[in-house]
């Protein structure tokens, strides 16, 4: 796993950003694993600068969100959809109907599930997923478990990331028991990674990733047996 660490959270989005950029300079038809959370809107608001100043281009992008509250409708102002559309798709050049997030309504989730990951394939699979954490240590919507899912699923939140995402809902009690996520499998069939955090809160998994121990009760360490991840961190998520 390659460490970079950066002074602050704009140096951070910046980081990610150019891993991005270049990516669609190589590869301007390209797949792109996507992510929600306030963790990448800063790189989001840098590539949609890069994109205003001509420097990329995303009219030949695809992309794969990672996950979507459920039951949630696409409109709904804290749907991961609407996230998409308002921090990025709605600023950039991408045709949005090749973006893609898992559907919140489904009534079948793991039909929809496998639909999804077949889509990807088809789509000749994801080139670069991006990545935040939770502060348990949840990739996606993958919580530390036992065992957990190979493939996209609906699966049940954690008190402590609805606790953490209430925050972005009138009350707790608005905030979804469910989701539906891409699974670790997914996620890792992704030839390119790259995992952004910042902040104190989350020094706890930035510090288990970097011990080097793999633990399905921090799913981030999962991707320690990744061939090709980059962990992008300020030095608050890197020092505590
Ligand atoms: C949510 C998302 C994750 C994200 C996490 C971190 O739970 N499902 O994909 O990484 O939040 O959020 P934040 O970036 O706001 O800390």
């Amino acid at each position: 796993m390659k460490l970079i660490v950066c002074e602050n959270y704009e140096e951070m989005s910046k980081a990610g950003a150019d891993i991005i950029a270049a990516l669609l300079k190589s590869k301007p038809k390209c797949v792109l694993g996507l992510a929600t959370g306030s963790t990448p809107v800063g790189m989001y608001q840098e590539l949609a600068r890069m994109n205003k100043a001509g420097e990329i281009t995303f009219k030949d992008v695809t992309s794969y969100n990672l996950d979507e509250y459920y039951p949630l409708a696409p409109d709904h102002d804290q749907s991961y959809r609407y996230f998409m559309n308002h921090n990025l798709f709605d600023n950039v050049d991408i045709d949005k109907s090749k973006t893609h997030v898992p559907d919140g309504l489904a009534a079948d989730p793991d039909a929809m599930g496998k639909a999804y990951d077949e889509a990807i394939e088809a789509a000749g699979g994801i080139d670069l997923q991006v990545l935040g954490l939770g502060p348990n240590g949840h990739i996606a919507f993958n919580e530390p478990e036992a065992e957990l899912y190979a493939g996209t699923h609906k699966t049940s939140l954690t008190e402590s990331t609805i606790n953490a995402n209430a925050r972005f809902f009138a009350s707790k009690a608005d905030v979804p028991t469910h989701a539906v996520t891409m699974g670790i499998g997914s996620i890792m069939k992704a030839r390119k990674i790259i995992v952004l955090a910042n902040g104190k809160v989350k020094h706890p998994v930035i510090e288990k990733m970097l011990a080097g121990r793999i633990t399905t009760m921090c799913p981030g360490t999962l991707l320690l047996a990744h061939a090709d991840v980059t962990l992008i961190v300020d030095k608050a998520a890197y020092e505590g």
